[in-house]
Parts: C-alpha cells; structure tokens; sequence
C-alpha cells in the first residue's frame, strides 16, 4: 500500500483520482474507480439539471459504498448553469467531498466549509495554487500544460509545475495532466506530490461510458494528436486532433472570434463523439498521455497494475540504484 497525505486525508485506498470529465464522468465510472480504492468525481454538469446530479449521486451510491465526490466546473459560458442550485445539490446530498475547477473556489468556500465539505481546487499555476491554499481549500490538483481539458494560458508542463507548486504548499497536493500508469504515479509523489490525478487513462476504461471506437482512437494516437484551441480567446483547451480542431484553430489564427466558431465547438457535437463513435464529429477532449496508453482495462486493473508497479519501481529500481 501506498499511504500519503492524500490517501488519509479523503478516505481512500490509493493515492489516485479520477477528475471531473465533461460527459464521461457518470456514475457507470465513478463507482468502479471508488470501488477501486482510488477517488472518483461525478462531473455535476454533465447533468442537465441539479434534480438529475442528485439522481446521479443515489445512482453512484447503489454502486458503491466507498467514498467518492462531485467536481463542479466554473467556466466562463454564454448562459451560464445555476451553479449555486448545483452547489446545493452537492451539500444536500450528503457529498463530502468537490473538485472545484475553473474560476477561483473563493466566492463557494464559505458555503463548503459550513456544509463540512472537503475541497480540492483543480488549477494550472503556482499563483492559483497558493491562492487556493490561502482562501481554505483542503488540498490542490495542479493540472500541467499536458493535460486534457483546459491547461491555462502559462504553459508550463508538470516536471516545473510540480515542484514549483509543492515549493508553496503546506496542504496535500496531488498531480494532474500525462499521467497513466506506475512510472507516473512515482514520478508525482518524487516530485512532491502526494498522488496523481487523470482523466484521458480513466476515459479509456471498459466502465467509461465512451464508444468503443473512440477508446480505440485514444490507445491508436500518439502523444502529438492532440490540438490547442481556443489560444487567441485566452481560453485554452486541448481537445483531439481532428477535421474540427483544425478549423477552429484555423479560423481563429485568421482572426476569426468565437462567433464563427461556435456551431464547431458546439458541447452537444463533442457529446455526440462519445456516443456515435464518430472522432470528426465534434470537438472532444484528450490529453498528450494518450501516447502512453496502449490498452483498454477495467478501472479494477487499471488502479491495481498501477499502484502494484508502482510498489516494485520505488523497491526495486529505485532502491537498486542505491549503492
Ligand atoms: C473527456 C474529458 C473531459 C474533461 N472535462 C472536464 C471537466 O468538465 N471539468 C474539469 O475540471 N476537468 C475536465 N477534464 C480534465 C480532467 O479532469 C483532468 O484534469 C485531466 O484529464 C488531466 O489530464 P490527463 O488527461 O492527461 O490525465 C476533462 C478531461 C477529459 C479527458
């Protein structure tokens, strides 16, 4: 076993979460990655509604009785969710634990700390990070420029990242963005962290409610099939590599504005990837560690090869190169 700081600190077997995934985090992968022993968050905004997150967080309970929490995303949007309904949902549900992700978790904490709520705040720099540590968050997920979804407009990839962040912070901090097995996971916790959060490896499990055929995509790509959109919008976003990402990219570097983007990188098309199979019908998000991933495992032997390598690289090799 493996115990650090983040494993005591939420309850868990491993020091492994499953982050909040757009469409992908749903009870069908949360329950097997609790089950696991690693930490699963429902995405609250995959669900069309605060009433439909509190069906998910039953659902997800029927599958399990291990501890998993809810990630709520604040992005910026055109009409934006009713997050404060969302927030509510979450804290009368019983949920103890919130990835925050997006904008700063300062104007929510008050709320989360009189419901008892533990959260870890997802973020992309050292400044957020010691932010997010200074209004009372419970630990940090620092997301490097390799990750899947939104990396921030820095660019600087975990291997500065990492320690950079653990050179500021005192609370349990975990690391995020091209990480997929036992190498990573060592990798994390030697430069300062205390687990790994991932997305893209989970999203290419046989429980991620994804379409075969592009889980398959995923083990088939290499680490540079992956886009940045959305650069000149200063709302970066790493998606596949696709027809779709390369006409948006295209529009926006001939100076095109979110207008003449917005049909392409409309949320209900990226949705239908997941469920059509289909790679080109939309834009659809994935991470550099896609290079990396060559199989498409339970969530049980996913977490358990990991943490097991894992185990043997920190005795074995690294012990072995000791003299
Ligand atoms: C399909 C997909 C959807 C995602 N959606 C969200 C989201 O809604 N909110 C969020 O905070 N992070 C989201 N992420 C980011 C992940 O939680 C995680 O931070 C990221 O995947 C880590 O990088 P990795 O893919 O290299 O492991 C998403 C990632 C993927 C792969």
């Amino acid at each position: 076993m493996l115990t650090t700081r983040f494993t005591e600190t939420f309850g868990v077997r491993h020091p492994i979460a499953q982050g909040g995934m757009q469409w992908v985090g749903t009870a069908d992968l949360v329950a097997p990655v609790a089950n696991a022993g690693a930490l699963g968050f429902l995405t609250a905004l995959t669900q069309p509604t605060p009433e439909a997150l509190t069906a998910e967080i039953a659902r997800c309970r029927e599958l399990t009785d291990q501890p998993f929490g809810v990630n709520l995303t604040i992005l910026p949007a055109i009409t934006p969710p009713p997050y404060d309904e969302y927030r509510h949902a979450i804290a009368e549900a019983g949920i103890t634990i919130v990835e925050t992700a997006g904008s700063s978790p300062e104007p929510h904490m008050p709320f989360f700390r009189e419901h008892g709520i533990k959260v870890v705040h997802k973020c992309t720099s050292v400044r957020h990070a010691v932010k997010a540590q200074a209004v009372g968050v419970t630990a940090v997920s620092i997301d490097g420029f390799e990750c899947a979804g939104h990396p921030g407009e820095d660019d600087v990839p975990g291997l500065v990242l990492i320690p950079a962040a653990a050179e500021q912070l005192t609370i349990p901090m975990i690391a995020s963005g091209g990480f997929a097995d036992a190498r990573g996971l060592v990798a994390a916790l030697v430069l300062g962290a205390d687990g790994v959060n991932m997305g893209t490896r989970f999203m290419c499990t046989q429980e991620a409610p994804v379409h075969e055929a592009i889980k398959q995509r995923i083990v088939d790509a290499s680490e540079r099939e992956t886009e940045l959109v959305f650069r000149t919008l200063h709302n970066t976003a790493r998606v596949a590599q696709n027809a779709v990402s390369r006409e948006v990219v295209q529009i926006l570097s001939d100076g095109g504005g979110f207008e003449d983007i917005r049909e392409l990188v409309a949320g209900s098309r990226g949705r239908t990837v997941y469920t059509s199979g289909d790679p080109d019908a939309g834009i659809w998000t994935v991470g550099q560690v896609q290079g990396i991933i060559h199989d498409i495992p339970t969530v049980a032997e996913l977490v358990e090869r990991i943490v097991t390598e894992a185990e043997q690289l920190i005795r074995e090799r690294l012990a072995g190169l000791v003299s």
